[in-house]
């Protein structure tokens, strides 16, 4: 149907007979002669028509924006007053001989040289999608998804695919269930990873395992989270996490390379109480450079009998220079953010002159002595000039609002370089969580291997105190990724499904068929697991991960376009 692309025709094509398909974007009349902007998937060309040709002219007047058209002409340098060099094409344009409308449209619901509001944009998707920058993003997306195959058929890495109709993993989530037409009241539960399968393939003896794979989640969404997305998922056998951690940075700096022309150099390591100590996260954006002191004097402003509470704790954050750059009114958003934890105890200080011991402080509070106040600035090494907050409460609030407080501070005093990529390693998680109820669960996940813990330790250490041999990589404040070295013994699987009391939670243990796996030679793995979406998202500096994924759902899980989830009527 045609011989050339829109956007693909150059200067040296002029006086070449093209035949061109695409959409009407833009149609100007000027009465004897009509301008269209015509466009496909590599960009816009002119097509110009004149009143003379009469059969053209004539199907011209009919044509609105997004009819379908074929278009048979001659290509033509435009005139210099008639260039324009915005356009990549700008500087010829289509004399037409044939027009053809292959198929008219409807008025668009939504003006698709813009972005439009949420709802119209998902219930109408596939128009959403002809926006140039949704289709840049289709286009980077697939872009990364080859370099990563590249890369990693390179380093004999091989494809399998794994079910979905499958067995609940544990990855922490609920999972979606598709139900069984042959086994009544027996379902199917969609994988929340291809966790298992992958240390199966270890067991089959494959040795570097790779997919590029949907996973199924039904837990709450937010910019970076969506019900299904897709992982990049590896393992690899008779290695360690340094090799899985030096593949992964491998493969990082390459896409960091090819798609933003920037080079990655360094990635770090913290280990996860140290990232929660310092920037009150194990996601941390380390393009903001405040941290967050923890005072060895925790009772200095909180009243411990008071208010009979344990895990308190005390931390003080910088914002350098604030009493030239922070107004009263924006002190007043911090209280407002502090206050809303009724628990918090806390004070701003204000250094005049360090020397002369000259500061002033804000919500004064009866025991803070001036030795006291010296103390805390000498301690965190504060400046003339600087504001310091410090805080006092429980360890968790604490640990959350430190984190929001950094945040909100450092974009008020523009501090945060946005243009920078600041990957880090989160390293040595605690095996196990308790939740408000007291119950255990793995961090990572259950099949996670501890970190230096011999077998008889395992079974009598307060679990809570166990690291685990895992690693998250976080970018600008993301995780984009996570995995972990495997335990390969099957009685050290045993004994943590025995912590998670696994067998006493759901009857017989789901996973036993795993555990006896493990009994037939299993060589030592590791492994980690990507997320396409958030890395897309950042490499397209996008805001929220529905812009690189074709067909999202909505935060609420469901499909405006089709309207899923619904009733089964059939
Ligand atoms: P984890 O649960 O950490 O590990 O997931 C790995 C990465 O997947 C991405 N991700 C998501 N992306 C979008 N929407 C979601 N709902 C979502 N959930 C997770 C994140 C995350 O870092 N089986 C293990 C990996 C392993 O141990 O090898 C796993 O799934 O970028």
């Amino acid at each position: 149907m045609r011989t050339k692309y829109c956007g693909n025709i150059t200067i040296s094509d002029v006086n070449q007979t093209v035949t061109l398909c695409g959409w009407v974007d833009r149609k100007r009349n000027f009465g004897n002669f009509i301008f269209i902007d015509m466009r496909d998937c590599t960009g816009i060309i002119q097509i110009f028509v004149h009143s003379k040709n009469h059969d053209v002219f004539q199907n011209a007047l009919k044509l609105k924006n997004e009819f379908c058209i074929q278009v048979i002409g001659t290509v033509k340098k435009r005139t210099l007053k008639n260039q324009n060099i915005k356009l990549k094409t700008g500087l010829i344009e289509i004399t037409v001989s044939i027009l053809n409308i292959i198929n008219s449209s409807l008025a668009l619901p939504m003006d698709i040289n813009q972005k439009n509001d949420e709802h119209i944009r998902f219930k109408y998707r596939y128009l959403d999608l002809r926006r140039f920058d949704m289709f840049q993003n289709l286009k980077t997306r697939h872009k990364i998804t080859a370099y990563i195959r590249q890369f990693l058929n390179k380093n004999h890495f091989i494809n399998i695919e794994t079910p979905f109709l499958t067995k609940s993993t544990p990855e922490g989530a609920k999972e979606y269930l598709i139900s069984s037409r042959i086994h009544h009241n027996k379902y199917y539960a969609l994988p929340q990873s291809p966790q298992i399968f992958k240390q199966l393939c270890m067991i089959s003896g494959i040795d570097r395992y790779y997919q590029i794979v949907k996973c199924f989640r039904d837990e709450d969404l937010r910019s970076d989270r969506q019900p299904e997305f897709t992982q990049i998922d590896i393992e690899a056998a008779f290695i360690d996490d340094i090799y899985i951690k030096n593949i992964t940075e491998e493969i990082i700096k390459m896409l960091w390379k090819k798609i933003l022309n920037y080079s990655i150099i360094d990635i770090p390591t913290i280990k996860f109480y140290d990232a929660i100590n310092t920037y009150g996260s194990d996601k941390p954006d380390l393009r903001n450079p405040m941290k967050i002191y923890h005072l060895k004097k925790t009772n200095l402003i909180y009243n411990i009998h008071d208010f009979k509470q344990n895990n308190i704790i005390t931390i003080a954050l910088i914002i350098p220079m604030g009493i030239s750059k922070f107004t009263s009114n924006q002190i007043n958003n911090l209280n407002d953010i502090i206050n809303i934890y009724n628990s918090i105890q806390y004070i701003y200080i204000s250094i005049n002159n360090i020397h002369k011991k000259k500061y002033s402080i804000t919500n004064t509070i009866n025991n803070l002595k001036s030795q006291h106040i010296m103390e805390i600035i000498y301690e965190i090494n504060a400046n003339n000039g600087d504001i310091v907050l410090v805080l006092s409460g429980q360890k968790n609030i604490i640990n959350i609002l430190s984190n929001n407080l950094r945040h909100i501070i450092a974009k008020e005093l523009n501090i945060i370089n946005y243009n920078s990529w600041k990957p880090i390693w989160i390293t040595d998680f605690p095996m196990f969580k308790k939740d408000k109820n007291n119950i255990l669960s793995a961090t990572h996940h259950p099949f996670t291997s501890p970190k230096g813990i011999s077998i008889k330790k395992l079974k009598t250490t307060n679990p809570e105190s166990i690291i685990a041999n895992s690693y998250d990589l976080v970018i600008n404040g993301y995780e984009l990724g996570g995995g972990s070295v495997r335990i390969h013994h099957p009685e050290i699987q045993k004994i943590i499904f025995d912590i998670l009391n696994m067998s006493i939670t759901h009857k017989k243990n789901p996973f036993d068929f795993f555990v006896h796996a493990l009994q037939y030679g299993t060589p030592p793995h590791a492994g980690i697991a990507l997320g396409l979406d958030r890395i897309v998202m950042l490499l397209t500096k996008s805001h929220n991960i529905k812009d690189v994924i074709a067909f999202p759902k909505t935060n609420i899980a469901t499909c405006l376009m089709s309207g899923a989830p619904s009733k089964y009527t059939y």
